[in-house]
């Protein structure tokens, strides 16, 4: 196994169904955030990593992606001659990087999308990003993972400390603090009952995985609804390994869902040069409206 991470998957077959009717036709992935698609920040979070080969696993509905990452060659002739330069450079600023893309026939859960980039990944560690998960561009999340397992040469997951009322939305560790923000796992349980859960640890949607993971995903038991779930691969694959996670104190963004879309919305616009100053403006009228308003 080599022990450079090269590769990253991005399982974006999912159905969305959180955001229909948005989503009927087009892919969750490609609403934006502000002027870019939602996959399009974690391309760039990857990018920056020096990862240079992108692995899409996509399905029914998602053919944008695919147009998205390619070269428009008549918009990239027609911004040169009218002389767009920043324009032109922000849609050929990706075009370095290798795209592949893998169709789930059937989305079978978050496990069986990973399971479909085998043929792709082969022998090596990879990065899988879910691009819902949207993390602030200026913390470095992926960076610190990918030291952690330069070091151990063990699966790292990203975790984040999440209300008590919250954990039964997020797979929840229990484990042993090793150094600063670095888990040895012990034990991983898919959405418990705020009850049941071992901590308040949650998974969040980065995980450096290595090639043995297949297996699991080959082999465990489906779900309910016949799906694949990560969570007991990982289980099964702890029997085996050493698994880290790295605690993230930074900021998330929950895109997949209607609220931590709106908010990603609004920070991110509030940092973007060509809209931030208005935006502010309008935020702050708005700001003494609401308080008229009903809740
Ligand atoms: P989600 O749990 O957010 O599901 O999947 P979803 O279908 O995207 O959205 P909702 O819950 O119906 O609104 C987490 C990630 O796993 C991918 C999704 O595309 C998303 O990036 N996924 C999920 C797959 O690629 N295939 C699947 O079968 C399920």
């Amino acid at each position: 196994m080599s022990s450079e991470v090269r590769k990253a998957v991005f399982p974006a077959a999912g159905l969305g169904t959180r955001f229909l009717p948005a989503t009927k036709a087009s892919p969750k992935e490609m609403l934006p955030i502000v002027d870019k698609p939602m996959i399009q920040y974690a391309v760039e979070e990857a990018e920056k990593c020096g990862i240079r080969e992108f692995i899409i696993i996509t399905g029914r509905n998602k053919r944008t992606i695919e147009d998205h990452f390619d070269s428009v060659m008549e918009l990239e002739v027609t911004l040169k001659k009218k002389g767009k330069h920043s324009l032109l450079n922000e849609v050929q600023r990706l075009n370095h990087l290798h795209f592949a893309y893998i169709r789930q026939r059937m989305p079978l859960g978050l496990g069986h999308a990973i399971l479909c980039s085998k043929p792709v990944v082969h022998n090596e560690p990879f990065a899988v990003m879910l691009s819902d998960d949207i993390i602030d561009p200026e913390d470095a999340l992926l960076k610190e993972m990918l030291k952690c397992f330069q070091k151990y040469q063990s699966p790292v997951l990203a975790l984040q400390k999440v209300p008590k009322k919250d954990v039964s939305r997020y797979g929840i560790i229990k484990g042993i603090k090793v150094d600063k923000n670095l888990f040895k796992i012990e034990d991983l349980v898919e959405k418990p009952s705020p009850s049941n859960a071992p901590s308040n640890i949650a998974i969040i949607g980065r995980y450096i995985l290595t090639p043995d993971i297949f297996h699991f995903l080959e082999t465990v038991t489906p779900g309910k609804d016949g799906e694949i779930q990560l969570t007991d691969a990982l289980k099964a694959l702890l029997k085996t390994r050493d698994i880290y996670g790295y605690l993230f104190e930074g900021r998330r963004y929950d895109a997949g869902d209607k609220a931590g879309f709106l908010e990603a919305t609004v920070e991110f616009a509030l940092k973007n040069p060509e809209v931030k100053t208005q935006f502010r403006k309008y935020l702050l009228s708005l700001k003494s409206n609401l308080k008229t308003r009903q809740g």
